[in-house]
């Protein structure tokens, strides 16, 4: 297979704004680039030291048709459902919850001062597997692999495989239907990095902290920042200064029409509308 560098396609800068009870958030990805982004629906950075702008959480609410991935780098949230579901997401753990069919469920932050910083990224499922049962995967941070660079650098595999010139690492996530990556990098200064990703993939790197440049080209990613890259086989990506960190996210684009309203990603309207209704009559959840 021939060698074929991702270009930087497009960036998307995050706007502030806020969800739950009044969640202090950075939002980069928006309704108007959802065909572009297939699978990606969304992407929240909370990262804040104010508790003011975090412990109002995100009290009770569904979900449908989708999956949502919170990974945390500070703070605790408590996750509850209304399976009877409890989660204790601490710093490094990530959860994979796949709401299909539907998940009632709160996010509700576990401190009340300090530091909360984290993520959460939806990405959308297929027609085929939004009405099964909803499930979940939960990594605490000694589950997650990484994979040591020069300097003190490193790549933790949270999803999918890591391939470098040492071998290959597979992060725990498994049996998601668009064989998703994700990772979280730190690059010290003046460091670059490669790495090979799947051909048809959608491609994008989020730059949490430092700039970031892609591919040579002059255009770098600063803190804050969603690169969606143009299709390739491989990204590589440098420092420009000080050390940076970023999210790489990778997934098999799905190719059908999203409707999305709230907390419902759905194919067709009649669908959401159902969705609706059947929040309303206790019929969300299996
Ligand atoms: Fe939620």
């Amino acid at each position: 297979m021939t060698k074929k560098t991702r270009k930087l396609a497009d960036i998307i800068t995050a706007f502030g704004t806020s969800d739950g009870s009044g969640v202090k958030l950075k939002r980069c990805i928006s309704r108007r680039r959802q065909d572009l982004l297939d699978p990606f629906i969304l992407l929240d950075e909370f990262c804040t030291d104010n508790p003011d702008d975090y412990i109002g959480g995100f009290p009770e609410h569904p979900h449908r048709g989708f999956e949502t991935v919170t990974y945390m780098l500070a703070g605790a949230m408590r996750h509850r459902d209304h399976m009877g579901n409890e989660g204790h997401l601490k710093p490094g753990s990530v959860q994979w919850m796949t709401a299909a069919h539907g998940v009632i469920h709160s996010e509700m932050p576990e401190q009340e001062q300090g530091r909360l910083h984290g993520f959460q990224l939806w990405i959308n499922l297929p027609a085929s597997e939004k009405m099964k049962p909803p499930h979940y995967q939960e990594f605490g941070a000694e589950m997650i692999p990484v994979v040591p660079l020069a300097d003190g650098a490193y790549v933790k595999v949270i999803a999918g495989e890591f391939i470098s010139d040492s071998g290959k690492v597979t992060g725990p996530v498994t049996g998601v239907a668009t064989r998703p990556l994700y990772f979280d990098v730190l690059l010290t200064e003046g460091q670059d990095i490669h790495i090979p990703v799947g051909e048809q993939q959608t491609v994008l790197i989020y730059v949490y902290e430092g700039d970031l440049n892609v591919d040579d080209s002059d255009n770098s990613l600063t803190e804050g920042q969603l690169g969606l890259l143009m299709p390739g086989t491989d990204i590589e990506l440098k420092t420009r200064g000080y050390d940076c960190r970023f999210l790489v996210l990778a997934a098999s684009p799905i190719g059908e029409p999203v409707v999305q309203s709230g907390p419902f990603v759905m194919n067709t309207h009649e669908e959401i509308e159902q969705a609706f209704r059947d929040y309303r009559d206790g019929r969300l959840t299996l």
